[in-house]
């Protein structure tokens, strides 16, 4: 008897459970939001037909920058400036409408991971945000997509240029100049060739897992073992992230602590470092064809270490 009743309950549960994967299989959650964007889309034009429109994944496919993004799949209003007051994942983009800055890098030619990194295939949230297992270039949201900027803007490293879209960015450049990183780190950005310690030219186009190979993670605090989370923590305490191994019991393996000054930053300041250390992009990773490079006279001089 109790075989019995243990086997129907079996059986109930697996056919609920291939209904679920047959459901979400004819229901991923892009279409929900997509099927929702045209709903509101037809209400705002007041055109009930819209409503209808056949859902399908929605791509930028950029052949000279090899990326194919799908973000639009579900960020349907993202270059419709009547989306202002919308809800994510509608909202028309910030600083697009009226002409704002982002709306001079055209969706069409630009796509959203140029900027924002993450994987352009993925169509699900869970693949796009957030910390993405296994993903060497994860999203970049709030003060981080930042470090992306540089990719096509150098002239953002000239002393005397200050962005106020960068606000960070410029900040991290303003510290690092004070506090003097080019006495010990090579910065080409800065012309530095120093060799006390790391180069940083091209820390921000290492992949996650290049980074965290090289990178012991233990003394961490944050469970997310990401490159700008050890970067963060480093600034805020460069001794407690590498205290060396003076304890070693062989003479021979031990190393002094880092002479990485603590400057006792705040977490603004530590964050502002660590994107503009992120920022230090190397060309030749990066391959962003010249046609995406703005005003190109002006950049020469800014070009110099690309060679
Ligand atoms: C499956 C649908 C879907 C796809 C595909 C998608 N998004 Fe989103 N996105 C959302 C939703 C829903 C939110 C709001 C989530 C929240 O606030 O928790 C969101 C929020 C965001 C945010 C704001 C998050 C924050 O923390 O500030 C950014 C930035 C973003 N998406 C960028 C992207 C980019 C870039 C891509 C493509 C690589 C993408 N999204 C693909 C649904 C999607
Ligand atoms: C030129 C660079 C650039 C491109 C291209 C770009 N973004 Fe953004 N995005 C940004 C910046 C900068 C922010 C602001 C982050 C902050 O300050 O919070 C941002 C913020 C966002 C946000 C958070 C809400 C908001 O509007 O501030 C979403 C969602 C988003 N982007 C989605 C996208 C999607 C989808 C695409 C592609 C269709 C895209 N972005 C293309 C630079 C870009
Ligand atoms: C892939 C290269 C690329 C990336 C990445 C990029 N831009 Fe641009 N940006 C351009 C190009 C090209 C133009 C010029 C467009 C034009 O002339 O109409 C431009 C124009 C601008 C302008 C208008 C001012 C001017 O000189 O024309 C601002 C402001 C700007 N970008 C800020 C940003 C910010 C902030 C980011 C990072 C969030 C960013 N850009 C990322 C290529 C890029
Ligand atoms: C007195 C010399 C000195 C100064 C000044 C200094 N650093 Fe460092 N930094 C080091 C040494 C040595 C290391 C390697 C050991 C460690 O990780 O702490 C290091 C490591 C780093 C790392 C990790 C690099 C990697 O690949 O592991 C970053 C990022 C960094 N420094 C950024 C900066 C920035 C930004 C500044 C300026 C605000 C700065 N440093 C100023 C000595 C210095």
């Amino acid at each position: 008897m109790v075989k019995h009743a243990l086997f129907a309950v079996f059986s109930v549960l697996v056919l609920f459970l291939l209904g679920m994967f047959a459901y979400r299989e004819q229901n991923p959650e892009w279409k929900t939001y997509q099927a929702e964007y045209y709903k509101k889309l037809a209400q705002a034009v007041n055109d009930p037909k819209i409503a209808g429109t056949p859902l399908k994944v929605k791509q930028v496919w950029n052949q000279s920058l090899n990326r194919a993004d799908r973000c639009t799949t579900c960020h349907g209003g993202i270059d419709n400036p009547a989306f202002e007051n919308e809800p994510q994942p509608y909202k028309t983009h910030s600083n697009f409408a009226n002409e704002g800055y982002i709306s001079k890098h055209a969706f069409e030619k630009f796509g959203c991971t140029i900027c924002h990194e993450g994987d352009g295939q993925a169509v699900t949230v869970s693949k796009t945000h957030g910390v993405v297992k296994h993903l060497d270039r994860q999203l970049l949201t709030g003060p981080y997509v930042q470090t992306a900027c540089t990719k096509c803007h150098y002239e953002l490293y000239n002393p005397e240029v200050y962005w106020p879209e960068v606000e960070t960015l410029m900040e991290g450049k303003k510290l690092a100049v004070e506090l003097g990183c080019v006495a010990c780190h090579a910065i080409k950005q800065f012309g530095s060739n120093a060799t006390l310690a790391p180069e940083l030219s091209a820390m921000g186009s290492k992949t996650e897992l290049s980074f965290y190979l090289v990178h012991d993670f233990s003394r961490i605090e944050s469970k997310d073992h990401l490159t700008r989370v050890w970067e963060f923590e480093h600034f805020k305490d460069p001794q407690k992230i590498v205290p060396g191994t003076m304890d070693a019991a062989d003479p021979k393996d031990r190393t002094p602590p880092t002479i990485m000054p603590n400057w006792g930053l705040t977490d603004e300041e530590a964050t502002a470092l660590t994107v503009f250390t992120l920022s230090l992009r190397d060309p030749k990773v990066e391959r962003i064809p010249r046609e995406y490079f703005p005003k190109l006279d002006e950049h020469d001089e800014f070009l110099q270490y690309r060679q």
